[in-house]
């Protein structure tokens, strides 16, 4: 058994991961190691932010690490909200505050291309730090559909898709999603990695 560290102080995530990683591995919280570290995302790039929070914890920890990072990016509005995702409405804004930012900045847009992208960054003490990244493209609905999920899922459509990620079972969103996709990569490399 390989216990590994995953850096999130998000339950949510760690469940989500949990259950996906094969057998084999053990993957622990940062709470579970009682770390209260929080590692400070000042870099302009998913990637650059997942590998700062990675390195740092595997720093913290003594343990291989790896992190992750998300961020949608609407064509029309060069790329944004992109790194800044969490607080685009403002330092302590909601879910909620986003998406209605989200939805004034769209209006009267024809281009509503937008991509969900994660980025996992895998650091373990050995070799160069490795990056996996799902992506999913879709559009920005005029209006917010759709009660589950977190964050802009409400107004974003998934392309080939009639529902919103606010709209689907949570399984059929990770099938399909940005995160899940990022996550299924970084399990397969674990698989292929000698025990
Ligand atoms: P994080 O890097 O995973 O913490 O994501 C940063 C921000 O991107 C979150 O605070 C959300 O606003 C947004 N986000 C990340 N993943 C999702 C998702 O699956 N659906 C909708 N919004 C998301």
């Amino acid at each position: 058994m390989q216990t590994i560290l995953f850096g999130t102080n998000n339950a949510h995530k760690l469940e989500e991961i949990r259950a996906m990683v094969l057998p084999g591995f053990h993957v622990l919280g940062l709470s579970d190691l009682g770390i209260s570290l929080d590692v400070d995302e000042t870099d302009s790039t998913l990637e650059g932010n997942a590998l700062l929070k990675a390195r740092g914890y595997a720093e913290a920890s003594g343990m291989p690490c790896f992190a992750d990072d998300t961020g949608l990016e609407v064509a029309a509005l060069n790329g944004e909200p992109g790194v800044y995702s969490a607080r685009w409405a403002g330092p302590a804004c909601s879910y909620q505050d986003n998406v209605d930012k989200m939805l004034r900045e769209m209006e009267g847009k024809t281009d509503r291309r937008a991509v969900f992208r994660t980025v996992i960054a895998w650091v373990d003490g050995q070799q160069e730090p490795r990056f996996f990244e799902g992506r999913v493209e879709g559009i920005i609905i005029p209006e917010a559909r759709g009660q589950g999920g977190f964050g802009y899922d409400p107004v974003f459509l998934p392309e080939e898709h009639s529902l919103t990620f606010a709209e689907m079972p949570a399984a059929e969103k990770h099938n399909i999603s940005h995160r899940g996709r990022a996550v299924r990569a970084f399990v397969e490399f674990l698989a292929s990695q000698p025990a």
